[in-house]
């Protein structure tokens, strides 16, 4: 008999409680015995494990956040922490970990992987920068969010011929900034990954007002050097006025907790699904992700190792599409 348990880790994301339920439903479909670990590796060191049978994840499919809750854990960066964190494993006769998280939490699964305990990790974090998974569980949904803050925040301006800057969240990547700007018509987007001359940008929004736009919206990530708060410092250093009266919203958590979009459920069931389809077929040390469009199973050592490119022919095109 096979004990596998599941545990959700660092960011949460709208998803997560679907791929808890499929991890769930689908290692019991194995005949195993299904466990979960409350509040990420935190919950791991503090042996904080609980049986889950099917009617244990019923009714979360819908709901955003974990109900395994979710941790930051410096503990269990240790060598020690990892070390404690197999022992409470072998102590509670757990065979499998699956790792539902972003980049962070899979370099914890790796670091359980390398220590020979059986890990697939599956792919989830808001930022999608996460290397084996073209999307991640909670993109979606936090983009559509973004989105819809973007359009509304539009119509405001443009009532009161107003330049906005709208920071998304995006710790170290600006994926979210630059979709959310591309969906959202946005006059300007700033990232992380390219450098960003402020007076440029203070340049590009008094040229939208002197070209008479009703609105100029720079949809910034907050991981970008010049985020909303270095923005308006150099704004309010250097620039009287901008022709726009300027106003700062910070989405920030709002993006993370809002009910999954059918795309993330159907995500999150196929990747949770994929996990458990790893271990039965003896795969580990994996992660669950997905690419062109189907669930693929890339080695943990490649994920924490590569890095995801950002589409930057996407940001030229967004720079075509402002004008
Ligand atoms: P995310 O998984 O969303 O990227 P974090 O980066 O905060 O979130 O990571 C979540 C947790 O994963 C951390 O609190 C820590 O317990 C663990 N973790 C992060 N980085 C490492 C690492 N390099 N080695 C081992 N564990 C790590
Ligand atoms: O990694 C997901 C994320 O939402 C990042 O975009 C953000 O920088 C970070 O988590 C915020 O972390 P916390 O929830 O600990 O404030």
């Amino acid at each position: 008999m096979k004990k596998v348990a599941v545990l959700t880790s660092g960011g949460d994301a709208p998803g997560m409680n679907a791929a808890i339920r499929a991890v769930v439903r689908c290692g019991i479909a194995e005949g195993w015995d299904m466990y979960g670990i409350k509040l990420g590796y935190a919950g791991l060191l503090n042996s904080n494990i609980i049986p889950m049978g099917r009617r244990d994840v019923a009714g979360i499919l819908q709901h955003g956040g974990t109900v395994l809750g979710s941790a930051r854990c410096l503990d269990f960066k240790t060598d020690a922490g990892q070390r404690d964190a197999i022992r409470v494993l072998n102590q509670n006769g757990i065979d499998a970990l699956c790792v539902i998280g972003g980049n962070g939490s899979q370099a914890g699964a790796y670091a359980l992987h390398r220590l020979g305990f059986p890990v697939v990790g599956i792919a989830s974090t808001i930022d999608n920068d996460l290397y084996g998974s073209d999307i991640t569980i909670g993109v979606d949904t936090a983009m559509n969010i973004a989105l819809e803050a973007v359009d509304r925040l539009k119509v405001t301006a443009s009532s009161h011929q107003r330049a906005f800057l709208i920071e998304v969240m995006g710790r170290d990547c600006g994926y979210l900034a630059l979709m959310t700007g591309i969906a959202g018509g946005a006059e300007a987007i700033v990232i992380p990954e390219v450098e960003t001359d402020p007076e440029e940008l203070a340049q590009k929004l008094i040229k939208s007002y002197e070209k008479g736009k009703a609105h100029a919206l720079v949809v910034v990530a907050e991981g970008a050097k010049y985020n909303a708060e270095a923005l308006i410092k150099y704004f309010t250093d250097h620039h009287e006025r901008l022709g726009f009266d300027l106003r700062v919203t910070i989405l920030g958590h709002t993006q993370r907790g809002g009910t999954p979009s059918a795309f993330d459920r159907i995500l999150a069931t196929r990747l949770g699904a994929g996990a458990i389809q790893a271990l039965a077929n003896g795969k580990k040390g994996i992660l669950s992700g997905w690419e062109n469009s189907k669930v693929v199973h890339t080695p943990l050592e490649e994920v924490v190792n590569g890095k995801k490119p950002l589409d930057m022919e996407l940001l030229r095109l967004s720079g075509i599409l402002d004008q």
